[in-house]
């Protein structure tokens, strides 16, 4: 009987001695330093990094590649992208989202993500980008996770169709529900919203994912009742807070008092730092804020942080191939987490830790009896795969290749002598 697969020479995280890695029926069968089964495919990964796949914890498929329509962000704001997206939101047709989201998911698969949680907007009364992206969800399902939350763009409080429309994609099958608390006109507005969205995934036993707090007002203090609310309904493990970059301007007791309760409730945390660090603290001169939230205190609690693109090329911001090495090398550089350890907990923040947001762990990692999900990077260990952004060379999903990447390699003609190099140390 022979094997589906066989990964020879894989580096695997922390371990010094490569292995074999043996694939059969989409599962993780064997993981040995030697092996005498024979496979019908083998991989040689020549020493590289082979880890499970990234996972992109935070994306907005129905806005992504919209850049320039109907027009430009001129000032690059957040608040000039919101008025674009309402207006190129009123042209979305199920075809218009599906090619961008296939589009955009086939970027992600490329680079070896293969989990995926997207946000999508339910202020459209007819809800075309929720019925679009339900079908992309099936279209992709045996290679991708794709997970989808409805997302009140317009807010809740002042937009009463919302919470209707909300209910109406939980029951055609998004996974969760989201809100925007630090949008609605006051703070009791904002609470009263978060009370809803809680009730509502409730009564239909699915995810909570808050946009929360993603400004620069340190009296932006939403994050304290989801965290309450997360607490007293016995629902943190079900509950992300995204974006939170107003605790980047709370004062140290505040954010002390307010990281207690997160770990009370045991909520995750997304952060954003490609949109972050560019849509953020627009309203200062200098010095100019960084507007990510606190995730080295965030992780010292405990307490889980991943990392999401959020926009890959849309009005609020108009960069990013969903490259998932790249949001965390923007991490690592915007947190100052350059400490060999904070490297380390970075990359955990683009695979382990979204997939406990996602709440995938059980079926997510290189153990045996797992489901073969796994990616070869070109790279030696993770801090080489932060600082290069290597090729992921092999992309595997329930044990096929589904992606293939030739790694980057540069021919020197320098005087007489001709070289190949690459970046390695
Ligand atoms: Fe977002």
């Amino acid at each position: 009987m022979k094997n589906q697969l066989t990964i020879k020479n894989a580096k695997l995280h922390g371990q010094d001695q490569l292995v074999y890695i043996a694939i059969d029926q989409g599962m993780i069968r064997h993981i040995s330093t030697h092996t005498d089964v024979e496979a019908s495919e083998t991989i040689d990964a020549q020493g590289a990094l082979v880890i499970p796949p990234f996972v992109q914890s935070h994306v907005h498929l129905d806005s992504a590649l919209t850049v320039g329509e109907p027009r430009e962000n001129v000032s690059g704001t957040l608040y000039e992208g919101i008025e674009i997206w309402a207006q190129r939101q009123k042209q979305i047709t199920r075809e218009d989202v599906l090619a961008r989201a296939l589009k955009t998911i086939k970027w992600h698969v490329g680079q070896g993500t293969l989990l995926i949680r997207s946000h999508v907007d339910i202020s459209d009364p007819s809800l075309t980008a929720v019925k679009a992206l339900l079908e992309v969800k099936e279209k992709v399902a045996p290679y991708v996770t794709l997970q989808l939350m409805a997302f009140p763009q317009e807010g809740i409080m002042d937009y009463p169709q919302a919470l209707e429309l909300m209910e109406e994609a939980v029951k055609m099958g998004v996974d969760g529900v989201g809100g925007t608390p630090h949008l609605e006109f006051t703070r009791e507005e904002g609470i009263a919203s978060i009370n809803r969205v809680f009730d509502l995934a409730e009564k239909y036993d699915c995810f909570v994912d808050i946009h929360c707090d993603e400004t620069d007002d340190e009296q932006s203090r939403f994050l304290e009742h989801v965290a309450l609310q997360a607490y007293r309904r016995g629902y943190g493990p079900r509950t992300t807070a995204g974006h939170t970059t107003a605790m980047h301007s709370y004062n140290h007791a505040y954010a002390d008092k307010v990281l207690n309760l997160a770990q009370r409730a045991n909520l995750h945390f997304v952060a954003n730092p490609l949109s972050n660090i560019s849509l953020m603290g627009r309203f200062d001169s200098y010095p100019k804020r960084r507007g990510i939230t606190r995730v080295k205190e965030i992780i010292e609690r405990g307490l889980n942080i991943s990392l999401g693109h959020d926009n890959v090329m849309d009005p609020f911001y108009g960069m990013g191939m969903a490259s998932m090495l790249q949001v965390a090398n923007m991490c690592l550089h915007v947190c100052q987490m350059t400490g060999i350890d904070e490297m380390r907990q970075i990359f955990d923040m683009i695979t382990l830790n979204g997939a406990k947001t996602l709440q995938v762990k059980d079926a997510y990692g290189i153990e045996e009896g797992k489901p073969a999900n796994l990616v070869v990077l070109d790279a030696h260990d993770e801090v080489d795969a932060l600082r290069r952004m290597p090729a992921v060379t092999k992309v595997i999903s329930l044990g096929k290749v589904v992606a293939a990447t030739e790694p980057v390699r540069t021919r020197l003609s320098l005087g007489n002598n001709e070289e190949v190099i690459d970046y390695r140390k």
